[in-house]
């Protein structure tokens, strides 16, 4: 196991199981970010997340929501993603163990590879849990987003007892529009399944406060702790690979070199080629005419 720091963050390279029974103390995280191998046979650096069966990849992932939900605050959300298949699995098992506040979708726009013999895949699940039903922290009106029925004309509504227009904002509902991180998104790093930094601009804004620790077990990139780091909260993230943690300690600026390599932003220039290898002139490599 390695740690690194910087002002109220920390990184580590560790299996998360080794973090939580040494470096965390129970009861101390105000948010948990959850977001594990789905089960779906991806390769993440030096592995593939595939267990033998999909009972075996829920015992998996009990063992660590049991150290994830004592690791929590009393008014402590935890907010926990898997593969649509995989999800059912843990929702029975959370819905004993917390208050499930809302099963929220993630949709986004189609994938590269597009499904022919059954629908593409074009959400993930989320649930959002909390230790006690009627004390946790939710943000609503740091999360408003523009209302759509109706308050764009200014619809008036009569069943006030004083007629009055449509809100204009609202608390977003559970199925959530984000589109997924592409190559040539400023955000984009090097990892196959990265989490786009506005889905959690809106769980951190919404289950947190200024100042409160937040957990991320499963860092992969540090978009959790990257964002946590931009809203003024702490945070720990745990990630197993290396090529990833390289990438955390980038993201937040915890250090530019590890062990003698430079840790440096990837290069997203690329040269369009055609079949033969020639390279196919960028509209700006254009001659102008005037
Ligand atoms: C779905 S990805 C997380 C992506 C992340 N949310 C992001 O935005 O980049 C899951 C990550 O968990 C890491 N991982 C898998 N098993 C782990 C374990 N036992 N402890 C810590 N990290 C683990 C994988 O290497 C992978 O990067």
């Amino acid at each position: 196991m390695r740690k690194f720091t910087r002002e109220g963050h920390a990184i580590y390279h560790a299996d998360c199981t080794d973090v939580f029974s040494s470096e965390i103390c129970d009861g101390t995280v105000g948010l948990i970010f959850a977001d594990p191998p789905y089960n779906i046979g991806k390769r993440f650096a030096t592995f593939v997340d595939k267990w033998p069966t999909d009972a075996a990849y829920a015992d998996w992932c009990k063992v660590w929501i049991d150290a994830c939900i004592a690791k929590l605050t009393p008014t402590g959300s935890m907010y926990i993603m898997t593969s649509t298949q995989c999800m059912p699995y843990l929702d029975l098992y959370l819905r004993d163990r917390m208050s499930i506040v809302s099963r929220i979708v993630w949709h986004y726009d189609s994938s590269g590879v597009q499904a022919k013999k059954k629908y593409g895949s074009m959400y993930e699940p989320i649930l959002f849990c909390v230790k006690e039903a009627n004390n946790y922290t939710f943000n609503a009106e740091d999360i408003r987003v523009e209302a759509r029925t109706g308050s764009r004309r200014k619809l008036i509504d009569y069943r006030k007892s004083i007629p009055a227009t449509y809100n204009t904002t609202k608390v977003p509902g559970n199925a959530w529009f984000f589109p997924r991180v592409r190559f040539r998104m400023p955000e984009y790093e090097n990892h196959p399944t990265q989490k786009p930094e506005a889905l959690l601009e809106r769980i951190i804004a919404a289950s947190s406060k200024p100042g409160d620790l937040i957990l991320d077990p499963f860092a992969g990139t540090f978009t959790t702790c990257a964002v946590a780091q931009r809203l003024g909260r702490q945070s720990i993230g745990i990630e197993r690979e290396l090529d990833f943690v390289k990438i955390g300690l980038r993201r937040l600026g915890v250090c530019d070199e590890l062990d003698g390599e430079p840790l440096r932003p990837l290069d997203k220039s690329y040269k369009r080629r055609n079949a033969n290898g020639v390279r196919i002139p960028e509209p700006t490599d254009q001659p102008t005419l005037f």
